[in-house]
């Protein structure tokens, strides 16, 4: 049997036992036609109204899980992402790495929870290239002088970890690595490319690369809105995050700002192995506008940066005496090198007197250790303490912005080591 006919068979039978009144009876009720897939104006419209909701319903559940995702890409990745800044932004800028090619880039992981408006921005060591050579021979490295074969991502660690075991303060924040691609640490500005011997172009022109770079977080990120920024520079990057701090933050508008200094910046630069001149002519760094016609290291020096006025603290954080300040300025060969010729203890006397100068200056706080070699950024459990604390312990508290001027110091027989 067919079944629509079945159907109609069955709707008749039912129409018969529908409760009519009586003086209805003989007032033409018509027998309804309605058949199966029949759509009345009435019909349809619910028809789509429901369909309307399902499809919003399935919409919305996706959304969610997309969003659920991304949740738990973020919540589990500790690494950060290769950003490229968009073609647009470094073209505006001139914006082009050492090898006078690719577009530069940074790192980036995006914060969760409390830290979502919370910003720490890296400015990492990279080395500073004073000869054509010597510029050369970092244009095929990856992150040095060019961007080509960057990798994905860069596994992010010590004060950049996202593990709140071993990085409390920091671990849920919106986090940015620098890529300094310039041979400069952002301090360069010469606006001519220079072609090498073997007729390689060469670009130097690192504070475009920087502007180019805090161009593209604006625009693609909520910093603005940020709660809170530490600008963090380690070893040369140290030397320019306080050479830019005013001009970051500036740059980004953003009313809490702190600059963290790590390792490598105290160092007496006046007397230094490395050829300054050579590194001033080549970056034209007396062209950079922001650092003021700064045409010696002298200007460089963090006993200069230290006396220009300032609005936002300087947290100067030295964990270990690191090989590179001795080798640059001393000229010693490796650890049992400067130990032996008493470079170690004659540098971290210097930093010393240097800190306690300008112990005065407002809004410094300074963290003091040498009982280790290596460059420490993250304080473990290792790491010597300080007056009976850890050094995490006192860098926390001075980003709280309780203390304004501090020096911390260890003293100075690392018996506190792992304590
Ligand atoms: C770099 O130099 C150009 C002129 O060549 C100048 O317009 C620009 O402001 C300078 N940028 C910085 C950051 O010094
Ligand atoms: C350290 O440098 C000195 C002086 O150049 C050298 O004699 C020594 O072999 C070096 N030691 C190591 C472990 O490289
Ligand atoms: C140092 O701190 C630890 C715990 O943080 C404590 O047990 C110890 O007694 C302290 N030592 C001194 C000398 O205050
Ligand atoms: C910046 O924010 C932190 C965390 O909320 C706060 O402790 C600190 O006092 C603020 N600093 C300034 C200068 O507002």
């Amino acid at each position: 049997m067919i079944p629509y006919l079945e159907q109609r068979r069955d709707m008749a039978s039912s129409y018969t036992m529908v409760y009519v009144p009586v003086g209805n009876r003989h007032k033409g009720f018509s027998k309804p036609t309605i058949s199966v897939g029949y759509c009345t104006p009435k019909r349809c419209l619910v028809a789509i109204a429901v369909s309307m909701v399902i499809g919003t319903v399935i919409i919305q559940l996706l959304l969610s899980f997309r969003h659920y995702l991304r949740d738990i890409h973020l919540r589990t990745d500790k690494d950060g992402e290769l950003v490229i800044i968009s073609k647009k932004i470094a073209s505006k800028h001139n914006a082009v790495c050492l090898d006078g090619s690719s577009v530069p880039g940074y790192y980036m992981k995006e914060g969760i929870d409390e830290g979502e408006q919370k910003w720490l921005i890296m400015i990492p060591h990279s080395d500073w290239c004073n000869s054509m050579e010597d510029c050369r021979s970092s244009i095929t490295s990856p992150l040095k002088g060019t961007m080509k074969k960057a990798p994905v991502t860069l596994q992010f660690t010590d004060i950049l970890s996202s593990d709140p075991a071993e990085n409390a303060y920091f671990a849920d924040w919106n986090m940015i690595r620098l890529v300094p691609c310039s041979g400069s640490s952002y301090l360069g500005n010469s606006s001519v490319s220079q072609n090498d011997d073997y007729n390689k172009e060469l670009r130097l022109n690192g504070a475009a690369v920087l502007a180019a770079t805090l161009e593209h977080i604006i625009s693609t990120t909520d910093i603005s809105k940020s709660k809170q920024v530490v600008l963090y520079g380690e070893g040369s990057g140290a030397i320019s995050a306080l050479a830019y701090t005013h001009y970051i933050k500036s740059t980004l508008f953003v009313p809490n700002f702190t600059t963290l200094l790590s390792s490598g910046l105290l160092f007496d630069t006046r007397k230094s192995h490395f050829n300054v001149d050579k590194f001033f002519q080549l970056h034209n760094i007396k062209g950079n506008t922001v650092l003021r016609n700064c045409d010696s290291l002298t200007c460089l020096n963090a006993e200069q940066l230290l006396r220009s006025p300032r609005t936002s603290p300087v947290v100067v954080y030295t964990v270990g005496v690191p090989l590179w300040p001795l080798t640059t300025m001393y000229g010693c060969q490796n650890e049992t090198d400067c130990t032996a010729k008493g470079y170690r203890e004659k540098y971290f006397k210097a930093v010393t007197g240097l800190h306690t100068q300008h112990l005065q200056i407002r809004k410094l706080i300074t963290i003091l250790s040498h009982c280790d070699w290596s460059l420490k950024t993250t304080v473990t459990k290792e790491d010597p303490r300080i007056v009976n604390r850890s050094i995490y312990e006192i860098l926390v508290e001075s980003l709280s912005g309780n203390v304004k001027t501090a020096i911390y110091i260890d003293n100075g027989d690392c018996k506190g080591k792992g304590s």
